[in-house]
C-alpha cells in the first residue's frame, strides 16, 4: 500500500510571553512603563511526520505542549518559528479548504451551541460545510447509530450529561468527514463505561473511514486500545517516537490490581506477586507486571474467597515517568 505524509512539522516552536505582575504600588507603577516578561517555550523544535490514515498517540505530562501543538496544527495559533504542512496546507493561513478537511475536538471545550439541541448545531454545520440535504441525512444516520445518540439530539446541549455531550461533539466534528482529526483528551472526565464506548467508537470510525488521527490522552487505556505508535513530549521537546510495543519495553507497563476478600486466604501475601500500594482490612491494591495480570487474577479467584477484583492500567504518567525524568 502506498503511504504519504499527512502531517509534517519541522523545528516547530511556540513561545508564549507571560507578563509578570509586580507586587506593591511603586513596583506596579514601574511595571506600566517597563513591563517585565517571562517567556515560556511551550513547543521547542518539534519534528514529526505522520502518514495518511495513521492513528498516533501524542503523550506527555501536564504542560508538555500537546494542546499548543494541536492548536498550531489546526490553525488556531501561529507558530513562533519552524514549519508545518498538513495535507500540503499551512494551517495558520486558515484556508477555507483546509478547515473543511480537518477537525479539532477538545474534551475540555465544546463546539455545541449551549442553548441549542445538538440537531440544530448539526444543521448549522451542514450549512457551513455546504453538505447536501441527502448527504446530511445519510451521514447523520450513520453517526447517530455509531455514537448511539438518537435520544440526545433534541435536548438542549446544556442539559446533556458529559458523556452524551461528548458523543454529540464527535458527531458535529465528524459531520464534514474530515481527513484529519485532532483529538485533545476526548475521554477526559468520562466514567469508565463511557470512556470505553468513546474508545470503541473511535476505533470503529477509524477502521471505516481511515482518517489520520493525532490523539492526546492521560489515560493509558486509551493509548493501549487505540494506537500503535506514540509520540511523547516533555517540556516542548520530543523524547520518544515509535511503536507502543517498543515503548513498553523501555517503560514498565503495569496493571493495578484491586482485590477485596470475603476473608483473607490463609498464607496470602500481596508482596508475592507485586508491589503493595495499600491495604485496608480485606482490601488490597498492588501493582503487578502486565503479563502476569491475567494469571494472578485467576489464581486469586481460585481461592474462592474473592468478593471483588478489578484490573486497571497503571497511570500514564507513572508508566512514562522514567522517560520524563531523563
Ligand atoms: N495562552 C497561553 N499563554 C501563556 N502560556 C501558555 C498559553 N498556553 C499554554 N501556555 C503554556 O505553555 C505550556 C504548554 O501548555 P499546553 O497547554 O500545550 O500543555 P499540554 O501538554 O496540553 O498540558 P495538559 O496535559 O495539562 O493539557 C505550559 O507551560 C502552559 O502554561
Ligand atoms: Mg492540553
Amino acid at each position: 500500500m502506498e503511504t504519504s505524509s499527512s502531517i509534517v512539522t519541522r523545528n516547530l516552536c511556540r513561545t508564549f510571553e507571560v507578563r509578570r505582575k509586580s507586587e506593591g504600588f511603586l513596583a506596579s507603577l514601574k511595571g506600566i512603563f517597563w513591563p517585565r516578561s517571562n517567556f515560556v517555550r511551550a513547543v521547542s523544535g518539534l519534528d514529526m511526520e505522520i502518514q495518511t490514515g495513521e492513528l498516533v498517540g501524542f503523550l506527555g505530562p501536564n504542560g508538555a505542549g500537546k494542546t499548543t501543538t494541536l492548536k498550531m496544527l489546526s490553525g488556531l495559533i501561529f507558530p513562533t518559528s519552524g514549519s508545518i504542512s498538513v495535507l500540503g496546507f499551512q494551517p495558520f493561513q486558515r484556508d477555507y479548504e483546509y478547515l473543511g478537511r480537518i477537525s479539532l475536538v477538545m474534551g475540555q471545550k465544546q463546539n455545541l451551541w449551549w442553548d441549542l439541541p445538538p440537531i440544530e448545531t448539526l444543521a448549522i454545520h451542514r450549512e457551513i460545510y455546504n453538505i447536501s440535504q441527502a448527504e446530511f441525512r445519510a451521514r447523520l444516520d450513520e453517526l447517530v447509530e455509531m455514537l448511539e445518540i438518537v435520544d440526545c439530539l433534541d435536548i438542549q446541549a446544556r442539559k446533556l450529561s458529559l458523556g452524551q455531550r461528548m458523543r454529540c461533539e464527535l458527531a458535529v466534528a465528524l459531520l464534514h468527514r474530515p481527513q484529519i482529526l485532532f483529538l485533545d483528551e476526548p475521554t477526559i472526565g468520562l466514567d469508565i463505561l463511557m470512556q470505553k464506548r468513546v474508545r470503541a467508537f473511535l476505533l470503529n470510525y477509524h477502521e471505516r473511514f481511515r482518517p489520520t488521527i493525532l490523539l492526546t490522552s492521560h489515560y493509558m487505556e486509551d493509548v493501549i486500545a487505540l494506537v500503535q505508535r506514540v509520540i511523547v513530549i516533555n517540556r516542548g521537546l520530543k523524547i520518544y517516537d515509535g511503536t507502543l510495543n517498543e515503548l513498553s519495553k523501555a517503560a514498565r507497563l503495569e496493571k493495578i490490581l484491586t482485590v477485596t476478600f470475603q476473608s483473607i486466604p490463609e498464607g496470602f501475601s500481596p508482596l508475592a506477586f507485586g508491589k503493595l500500594i495499600f491495604q485496608e482490612g480485606p482490601r488490597f491494591q498492588v501493582k503487578i507486571p502486565r503479563e502476569k495480570a491475567a494469571e494472578t487474577a485467576s489464581n486469586l479467584y481460585s481461592t474462592g474467597k474473592v468478593l471483588d477484583l478489578t484490573l486497571e492500567e497503571a497511570p500514564i504518567e507513572e508508566v512514562l515517568g522514567e522517560l520524563f525524568a531523563s
